[in-house]
C-alpha cells in the first residue's frame, strides 16, 4: 500500500459537513512509520484543523519530529495543495527536499519539494543574532 493509499483511505474519516471538501494525508516519518489525519471542521469554522496539520500533530504524539515524504489527497479537479499554514507546518518538521504528493480521487497526481511550494521559507536562522 503506497503513502497516497493511505491519505485516501482516511480521507473517508474526514469531518467536513461545513466546507463538503474531505481531505486525507498521510506521511512516512524518519522511523518509516506512518501518520495519518483527515480535516476536522468545526461550527466555529476559523477552529477547524486541516488534514496535514492531522497527521503532523499524530507524528509529535508519537515521538516522531522528522517528515520524509507527504501525501494528500481530496475529490477536486487539480491535486489539492497545502494551505499557506500547513506548508509552513510541514517546513518545521521537513527538509526542503521533503517530496509532497498532492492527488485528486480522479487519479491526478503531481509531486514537488517543500521548498518548491514554500520558496524563501521564514526559518529558526532568521532568529540568529
Ligand atoms: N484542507 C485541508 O485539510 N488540507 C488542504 O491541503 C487544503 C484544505 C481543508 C480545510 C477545510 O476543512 C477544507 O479543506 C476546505 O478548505
Amino acid at each position: 500500500m503506497t503513502l497516497l493509499d493511505d491519505a485516501a483511505r482516511v480521507r473517508a474519516n474526514a469531518h467536513a459537513p461545513y466546507s463538503g471538501f474531505k481531505v486525507g494525508a498521510a506521511l512516512r516519518a524518519g522511523s518509516g512509520q506512518v501518520y495519518v489525519g483527515c480535516n476536522v471542521e468545526n461550527v466555529a469554522y476559523p477552529e477547524g484543523t486541516c488534514a496535514e496539520a492531522g497527521a503532523i500533530a499524530a507524528m509529535v504524539a508519537a515521538g516522531e519530529t522528522e517528515i520524509a515524504e507527504m501525501a494528500v489527497i481530496a475529490d477536486c479537479p487539480d491535486p489539492v495543495t497545502p494551505c499557506g499554514g500547513c506548508r509552513q507546518k510541514l517546513a518545521e518538521f521537513g527538509h526542503p527536499n521533503l517530496p509532497v504528493t498532492m492527488a485528486t480521487t480522479r487519479g491526478a497526481r503531481i509531486t514537488m519539494t517543500l521548498a518548491e511550494l514554500l520558496p524563501g521559507a521564514f526559518g529558526a536562522t532568521h532568529m540568529k543574532d
